[in-house]
């Protein structure tokens, strides 16, 4: 008998499984669990992004207000931290937003030698944001990489070995559980070197109100951005959800201290959703978990940098104390610390830009 071992790889199942799938089985495993949920991370198709970007304008949303104040008031004691050697300024996960180009246009005035890196999954955003770049930087290398954060983490340690500065802005890291965070901070710290620096946006702990109003907008934004969940399987999986029929609830849970997103359903109903095959029942006021945006105290900050392997540098605070960037820098053991002298071999490895 003659036997065959074939070892499969992304490029064999490349037409089988794609983001749709994925999608599908998300909402499928989510709405059978006893408590049905929907990942957040796909609010953010085409009109979802939209809404976000319109919810970030909102006085009653601080966040964006308050982060901006300080990367606009503080950016020299950023920079101070990467002047003398070239560096990529790295980004996960970028809107087009006035957060990075404030530092762009600070870092390419004050003359630091650098190349910023933007990570996204979305192919078409990447492509979005590039060209917009170009047109309003036209001196500034951009490298942009579509793909997983870590995938691109790691290409870059072999193309461009530098220190890295790698921004994680809005609190976006609020999203994950305590659990979650751990493993996202240390497969960070896993691809990185030592002595580079990551800078942080942790939204903090402060008067309830205040955080029900930045999630119960008055405009009805965040509603909207919240249902736009079901609109979005009802176009891309030929879901049937009358969103009338659900209402967005946003409501700060003490015990996690996280703000706590759900679409209620506010009666009775069976939605059949055509690419997964089946319907699924909803009680009366049974809801769907659809968000988790964590607040933190200082020492949960602390906490996560000292449990996955960074030193604190700095907090930066605006001037309410809403809202922090921390900026930490790896600290490795020196017995599996790799030097930045590599940089003439990795760039030698040619210019293909895949991952
Ligand atoms: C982009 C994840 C930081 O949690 O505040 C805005 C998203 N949700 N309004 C957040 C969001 C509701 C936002 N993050």
């Amino acid at each position: 008998m003659r036997a065959n071992v074939k070892i499969l790889g992304a490029g064999d199942c490349a037409d089988s499984f794609d983001e749709r799938d994925a999608f599908a089985l998300d909402v499928l495993a989510g709405l059978s669990a006893a408590h049905k949920s929907i990942p957040s991370k796909y609010f953010y198709d085409e009109q979802g992004s939209e809404l976000f970007r319109r919810i970030t304008r909102l006085p009653e949303y601080y966040l964006t207000g308050c982060e901006l104040e300080i990367l606009e008031g503080q950016w020299d004691r950023i920079a101070a931290l990467v002047a003398g050697k070239p560096f990529n300024l790295v980004e996960l996960g970028p809107g087009f937003s006035r957060k990075t180009t404030l530092f762009l246009e600070r870092f390419l005035k004050s003359g630091l030698d650098y190349q910023y890196v933007p990570i996204d999954i979305s192919a078409s955003s990447m492509g979005a944001l590039v060209g917009e770049l170009a047109d309003l930087f036209p001196d500034l290398k951009t490298h942009g990489l579509v793909g997983d954060y870590f995938h691109g983490l790691k290409w870059l340690n072999h193309r461009f070995r530098r220190r890295n500065l790698v921004l994680f802005l809005g609190s976006s890291i609020g999203n994950f559980t305590r659990a979650e965070s751990c493993s996202f901070l240390r497969s960070a710290w896993k691809c990185l070197n030592h002595d580079d620096l990551v800078l942080m946006g942790f939204d903090l702990k402060k008067d309830i109100d205040v955080l029900l109003r930045a999630y119960n907008d008055s405009l009805g934004l965040t509603s909207r951005f919240n249902l736009n969940l079901l609109e979005r399987i009802n176009r891309e999986l030929g879901g049937c959800f009358d969103v009338e029929k659900f209402r967005h609830f946003g409501s700060y849970d003490v015990s996690s201290s996280s703000m706590e997103s759900y679409l209620v359903s506010q009666e009775r109903q069976s939605v059949f959703i055509e690419q997964i095959g089946r319907s699924f029942d909803f009680e009366a006021w049974e809801a769907i978990h659809t968000e988790h945006s964590c607040k933190y105290s200082l020492s949960d900050v602390e906490w996560l940098a000292s449990q996955s392997g960074f030193k604190i540098r700095e907090h930066l605070f605006d001037s309410c104390r809403f809202f922090a960037d921390s900026i930490w820098s790896v600290d490795k053991p020196e017995s599996v610390r790799q030097g930045t002298e590599g940089e003439a071999v990795a760039q030698s490895l040619g210019s293909d830009s895949r991952l």
